[in-house]
């Protein structure tokens, strides 16, 4: 195991030298959605804890020197090809008596073993998810796994093995976030939102 592990590392390693780092031009995200209340409406960073935020609702296009509503996207280049799948970042903002400095955070969802409705979280998490887009429309890419709602006993699976699906199963719902009570946008990780607040959307960028 070692052994496998090392030559894994190494192998890493050499990946490394050639990809780079990059991060996108800075983007707004708006939301689309049938609900009219909702469509059109941008989103910001909003405060849920210590260094940690949400996607709440703004109902009109944010200032172009709203930092609150501004992200951009960190991908990799490899040998000029820029990977498919890469981090939603947010810079925390800096306050001169801060001892936070230039802190960029990225998107994350916080899952529950009470509901499936799991809310966006901006932070600097132990870990992130990795997005992608669709033209514009942000979408996570579904694992290369089996669907578990067609198994049948005693009956190998169909495992899919490639990252080709787009899925965007984003919410915008009413969150309890302890003592905070936000709209909010939610991932619903399967079947339908156990939370009646919860109304399907989809998020598009727009570059500032
Ligand atoms: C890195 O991203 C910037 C936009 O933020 C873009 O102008 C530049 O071309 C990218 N670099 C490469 C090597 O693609
Ligand atoms: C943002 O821009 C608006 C108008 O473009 C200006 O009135 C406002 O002072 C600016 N705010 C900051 C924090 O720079
Ligand atoms: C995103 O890229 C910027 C610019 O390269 C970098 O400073 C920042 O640490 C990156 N953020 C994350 C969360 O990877
Ligand atoms: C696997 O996929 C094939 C082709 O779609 C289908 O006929 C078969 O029933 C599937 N098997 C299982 C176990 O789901």
């Amino acid at each position: 195991m070692r052994l496998v592990a090392g030559l894994l590392a190494g192998l890493a390693a050499i990946a490394a030298v050639s990809a780079q780092g990059n991060q996108s031009a800075p983007f707004f995200l708006k939301l689309k959605s049938k609900s009219a209340d909702l469509n059109g409406n941008y989103l910001y960073a909003g405060h849920t804890g210590a260094l940690q935020q949400t996607f709440l609702l703004y109902d009109s296009k944010p200032l172009a020197n709203d930092t609150s509503a501004i992200f951009n996207w960190n991908y990799t280049i490899d040998n000029g090809v820029a990977s498919q799948f890469g981090l939603l970042t947010w810079l925390f903002p800096s306050r001169p008596s801060s001892p936070v400095q230039n802190l960029w955070l990225a998107l994350d969802l916080t899952l529950s073993i009470r509901t499936n409705v799991a809310p966006t979280s901006i932070s600097s998490g132990e870990g992130y998810i990795y997005v992608g887009w669709d033209g514009d429309k942000l979408y996570i890419p579904g694992a290369g796994t089996a669907d578990d709602s067609k198994f049948v006993p005693h009956v190998y699976p169909n495992v899919t093995a490639s990252y080709g699906l787009k899925l965007q199963q984003w919410y915008a719902c009413w969150v309890y976030f302890g003592p905070y009570y936000y709209l909010a946008v939610a991932w619903v990780t399967t079947g339908h939102p156990h939370n009646p607040t919860c109304e399907p959307v989809s998020i598009v960028r727009e570059f500032v």
